[in-house]
């Protein structure tokens, strides 16, 4: 979000260690030498049409901002806005799918404030801590870094297909289950290995989240596309066009700071446009941590890809 003016830039609020000036996903206060505090909000319609699953994305997306900065959630509100003729019991199913996923989180839901709205609209605000020297930030990525990626890609594509009703039962089950899932061991495993550059992959898809780490770091990212994990199906709606409006946005935004090997085409290449909703965290690791990394992840039950790596220069490369 641009504000017109920079009103609150860190320069008037030295503890503002990370604020509206910075593309990082949550805001984070100093409290002291030794301790933080991250604010972050995010609530969305329905990308799925069971209240319940979609009250826990939700949630779990909320929460991911706090991972994707290394720190720990602890205290959330929710957002909600529903509309005048909704069944009480989808509106309580929502909110229970959030609630029980900031509970899995070890997060606690302690208020919130719901408006009237035609379309539904959930969330949660969350609190959380984090060590001010160990905060994972966009601009922390250093050339010689592997980087690795925790939920495949498809999202978009999927909730899309649901919508057009061509996504097989199957497929949308899968896409719920990685949307569903709490970025918390990711989180916990990047802090563990020291990661110092991450995000969390989302509404700007893949490669939208990369080039503003590119930027940010002053780094160049390498892509192997067939090292890229994709939800079951994804490829396949792709292949038949299937894709929501953001992906379109996202390539024309971002796609100046790319370059795609020929062989990729152009299905493939927008999938990695594709916004994603609750998305993996796309972090560094140092090379020689890889391994160690690995079998940490094997142990935390906590899926990872290698995806590319870091190099000096700008700008990313695809093939
Ligand atoms: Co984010
Ligand atoms: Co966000």
């Amino acid at each position: 979000m641009r504000p017109v003016q920079n009103l609150f830039d860190s320069k008037n609020y030295p503890d503002l260690i990370v604020g509206i000036e910075s593309p990082d996903d949550a805001a984070v206060w100093r409290l002291s030498d030794e301790q933080a505090l991250i604010l972050t909000t995010d609530f969305f319609t329905p990308v799925v049409d069971t209240p319940y699953e979609y009250g826990a994305i939700a949630a779990a997306n909320s929460l991911s901002d706090v991972y994707a900065m290394g720190g720990k959630p602890f205290l959330a509100l929710n957002v909600a806005a529903l509309p005048d003729h909704l069944p009480l019991d989808i509106s309580s199913e929502i909110l229970r799918g959030g609630a029980e996923k900031a509970r899995e989180a070890g997060v606690v839901v302690a208020g919130g404030h719901t408006v009237k709205d035609n379309e539904p609209k959930y969330g949660l605000v969350v609190v959380g801590f984090v060590h001010p020297q160990r905060i994972i930030r966009k601009g922390g990525l250093k050339a010689g870094e592997v980087l690795v990626l925790t939920k495949p890609l498809g999202a978009g594509i999927i909730a899309t297909a649901l919508k057009q009703e061509k996504a097989s039962a199957e497929h949308v089950r899968e896409a719920i289950e990685w949307m569903s899932r709490l970025n918390k061991n990711a989180g916990a495993l990047a802090s563990e290995f020291d990661a110092g550059g991450g995000t969390d992959v989302t509404g700007f898809g893949f490669l939208g989240h990369a080039a503003e780490m590119a930027r940010a770091s002053h780094v160049s990212l390498h892509f192997d596309f067939s090292k890229i994990p994709f939800l079951s199906g994804a490829r396949a709606y792709a292949e038949s066009g299937i894709f929501p409006g953001g992906a379109f946005d996202n390539q024309a935004h971002f796609q100046a700071s790319l370059q795609f090997s020929p062989q990729l085409d152009e299905a493939a290449r927008m999938t990695l446009f594709d916004p994603q909703t609750s998305g993996g965290l796309l972090f560094g690791v140092a090379r020689e941590k890889l391994s160690a990394a690995k079998a940490r992840a094997q142990e935390l039950n906590q899926p990872l890809w290698v995806v590319g790596e870091v190099q000096s220069g700008a700008g990313i490369k695809v093939k």
